[in-house]
């Protein structure tokens, strides 16, 4: 993960690295830090911690220069101190670097041979070491730069500053993205273009293994082969507003709140007079199967949309988590798409799995939030889930949204493979234009939401159960309240408590019952019965008609408004993440921004 920012300016550098720094924060905050040429110097500073840490020890130890780079760590090799932060130096080079060198060891035995040793614990500082290594035996910085990158295995985005050179930054990616912002005589770098977004909204995407000599006239693009290349240059469109607060206490209590309007835009977009509006390429007809693949969140969004597509459609699916699929080497039938979900397309395992699928199947289709992210660009097709910019770390609107286009991917295979009329079609479309206003309805209990979270806040742990297509969300309910609260939570399915789990339950324990009052609501209300036999206190979330069956006996009841059962696991993803959110708060964690975690994990 980590987030690199480069800036060729006309001005001093270091507030606009710290401002964009700000936007990349979500990518990891263990510690922070730039460098700058001024007057030919290299010079850097950082600090651990956040980067409020960074812009105090700015304001007593200012750094000058309108050249520099700046980075945002999230630790993978070394702990979180100021001597692995970065930028690294050695001699006349400073590095920033997102990803992993998988060769680190291998290079920093052969520099201790050449008398240069390592001084942290990080696989970054070989990078740095090589550069000095070559331009200290007369190569310059273009060609120290161009013969370190030829030695570096693993992935990475890398950002090169040096002595003595004011006009020149050299940019490497490799699995990691990178974008080249393009001002007027200034030239800047980023990890995405929402951290150039303040600067410019002209961006150029780095190509896998392309590298680029960058001055303020503009860059100089390199392919893998060394060749010149041509990458475009396209105008971002970049939603300021949606970048701020606006007036929440946290991004994530905004993300949360703004889940009916940005589903509405969503549907907006994919539905017109009664039909849906996907591309024909995507045609389910005669598929054999659907594999689906993901990471943590989006990862039960599509065990979610697996319920959809086999109960609605008939079409076989497969669910699978990234890390594993990329490594089990899976037979793929060529009759069969394989969809890949990612809200910041950039998810290391998600893209390779994608690598992996695009030789095998007829269609990659991603459903992605960031369109300009490098699964959205090596997919067969991309379908944008339009929830805008998500900063908190906690995914919230993104699930949902994916939870939308995922459904309306099932009804679209329905249609196809003749399993719905257009009758049923659009009773379930109207169903859906109906989903943001159950939703408004559904935040409207956000103070009795909050009141349970207080009590469960005292737990050490939680379990969450739910049914059928109420499962997958049992475990990201699970999930959410674990990575912001920091409480030990698990989902189960409701039935697999009596084959182990229940030995969990005793009168400390919450255990959170999603249950709308569908088919399966019977089966799930015995399941509470067992947990309550055995004084486990039962949160049920559900509606009227659940309320009235089932409420005696709860430790406590929310009653949400009464939805399509297909529609439940979106509609109950709210009170979920709102359970989380508030037991956070009363934990006093740092809910956007949760300990150990990143926003877009760019490594294995
Ligand atoms: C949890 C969360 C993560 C992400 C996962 C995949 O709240 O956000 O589990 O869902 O890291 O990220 P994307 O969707 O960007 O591929």
């Amino acid at each position: 993960m980590c987030g690199i920012v480069g800036v060729l300016g006309g001005h001093e550098v270091a507030p606009l690295l710290v401002e964009s720094l700000k936007r990349l924060e979500y990518r990891g905050y263990d510690s922070a830090g730039i460098a700058t040429v001024n007057k030919g110097r290299l010079d850097r500073r950082r600090a651990v911690g956040k980067l409020a840490n960074l812009s105090d020890l700015l304001v007593h130890e200012p750094l000058a220069g309108k050249s520099g780079i700046g980075h945002t760590r999230w630790a993978t090799h070394g702990a979180a101190t100021v001597v692995n932060a970065h930028p690294h130096r050695s001699g006349p080079v400073a590095v920033v670097h997102n990803g992993i060198i998988e060769n680190f060891r291998e290079l920093r035995a052969e520099l201790s041979d050449a008398g240069l040793a390592c001084e942290t614990e990080t696989d970054t500082e070989v990078v740095a070491l090589m550069v000095r290594m070559h331009m200290d035996r007369g190569l310059a910085p273009r060609e120290a730069a161009r013969e370190t990158l030829r030695r570096l295995e693993g992935a990475f985005a890398l950002l090169f500053l040096f002595e003595g050179e004011e006009d020149l930054m050299i940019a490497a990616r490799k699995g990691s993205p990178l974008a080249i912002g393009h001002g007027e005589g200034e030239m800047f770098v980023g990890s995405d273009a929402i951290a150039l977004a303040p600067m410019t909204d002209r961006i150029t995407y780095l190509e896998e293994g392309d590298y680029a000599f960058i001055t303020r006239q503009g860059a100089e693009i390199f392919d893998t082969e060394d060749r010149r290349a041509n990458r475009e240059t396209s105008r971002i469109q970049l939603d300021q507003t949606r970048i701020e607060k606006a007036g929440y206490k946290h991004f994530m209590a905004k993300e949360i709140a703004e889940q009916p309007v940005v589903i509405a835009d969503a549907l907006k977009h994919y539905c017109r007079e009664g039909r849906i509006g996907l591309p024909i390429a995507l045609d389910f007809t005669t598929l054999d199967r659907l594999t689906l693949v993901a990471c943590g969140t989006a990862n039960y969004a599509c065990q979610t949309a697996k319920y959809w597509f086999e109960s609605l459609a008939a079409l076989p699916c497969e669910v699978d988590i990234a890390s594993e699929f990329r490594y089990r080497e899976p037979p793929l039938p060529a009759n069969s798409f394989a969809l890949f979900v990612s809200q910041s397309g950039e998810t290391a395992d998600t893209l390779a799995a994608l690598r992996y699928a695009r030789e095998r199947v007829a269609k990659t289709v991603a459903v992605i939030n960031v369109p300009t992210s490098s699964i959205a660009r090596e997919a067969d097709v991309a379908l944008p889930i339009l929830a805008g910019v998500e900063v908190g770390v906690a995914s919230t609107k993104a699930f949902t949204c994916q939870l939308v286009v995922l459904y309306l991917l099932a009804l679209k295979a329905a249609v196809d493979r003749g399993r719905m009329g257009a009758d049923d079609l659009s009773e379930r479309l109207g169903e859906l234009a109906g989903l943001p206003g159950l939703m408004n309805q559904t935040m409207a209990r956000e103070g009795e939401i909050a009141t349970i979270a207080g009590a469960v806040a005292e737990a050490q742990d939680v379990l969450f159960l739910g049914r059928g297509a109420m499962f997958p969300l049992a475990l990201e309910g699970a999930l959410k309240l674990k990575e912001i609260s920091y409480i030990h939570a698990e989902g189960y399915a409701s039935g697999e408590l009596k084959h182990g789990p229940i030995a969990l339950i005793d009168k400390s324990v919450p255990v959170v019952v999603l249950a709308p009052h569908d088919a399966l609501f019977d089966k799930t209300v015995s399941n509470m019965q067992e947990v309550m036999a055995r004084h486990g206190k039962v949160v049920l979330m559900t509606d009227a008609k659940g309320t009235a069956e089932a409420r005696d006996g709860t430790w406590k009841c929310v009653t949400l408004p009464s939805v399509a059962p297909a529609l439940a696991p979106i509609l109950y993803a709210l009170p979920a993440q709102l359970l989380a959110y508030h037991a956070a708060v009363a934990k006093g964690t740092d809910v956007d921004q949760p300990r150990n975690l990143a926003k877009s994990v760019t490594v294995e």
